[in-house]
């Protein structure tokens, strides 16, 4: 039997990972969260767009005290990173000494969360931890620790819970593959 398959704009994409798969992950790190960060000064900050739809799955199942804010980058375009990071925005809140959660979507290269640390530090939080839903390792040409870890995966370009092709499919409950000879 053939892989269900759907069009995300102008492409096909293959179903990748599903949706039980996800939560699993999901409950798993709210789980190792809610045990390593008891008794600290918690905010979560979640990376627009892409994080919304995993932070809001991520923070429902969080049981310590904190708050969550959301920040925007603006670094991709297409099926291949830019490389190009525009600008965070949207740092209200005072998290200084405190200690912040990072929630991303994906981290590819990981040129987009140096940046993101890079800026946050300057707001001099007690300390910083990376939490990511899925993880290109092959990709990744950085040193700094990543510190949760959802599901790691091929250096594929992927659509669905969040994720976009050109602002298209973040709506979908599964993770769909761009499909080979496009
Ligand atoms: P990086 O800077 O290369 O780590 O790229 C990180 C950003 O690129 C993520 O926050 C995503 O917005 C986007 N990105 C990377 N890989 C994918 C993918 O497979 N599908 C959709 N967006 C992706
Ligand atoms: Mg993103």
């Amino acid at each position: 039997m053939s892989k269900k398959t759907v069009k995300v704009y102008d492409k096909t994409f293959e179903l990748f990972i599903p949706e039980q798969q996800i939560q699993e992950a999901v409950d798993r790190l709210a789980q190792q969260l809610n045990n390593d960060l008891k008794g600290k000064d918690v905010i979560f900050i979640g990376i627009l767009n892409g994080a919304f739809i995993f932070a809001a799955d991520l923070y429902r199942k969080i049981t310590i005290p904190s708050i969550i804010t959301f920040v925007k980058v603006a670094s991709y375009s297409g099926t291949t990173s830019t490389g190009k990071v525009e600008r965070l925005i949207g740092v209200n809140e005072d998290i200084e000494n405190m200690t912040v959660v990072v929630l991303e979507d994906i981290i590819d290269t990981g040129i987009t969360m140096e940046y993101i640390l890079k800026q946050l530090r300057g707001y001099e939080p007690k300390e910083i931890f990376i939490t990511t839903m899925f993880f290109k390792k092959d990709a990744f040409v950085k040193k700094y620790p990543i510190h949760y870890i959802g599901i790691e995966i091929p250096n594929k370009f992927i659509v669905g819970y969040g994720l976009d092709y050109n602002g298209y499919g973040r709506n979908l409950k599964d993770i769909y593959v761009l499909s080979e000879n496009q």
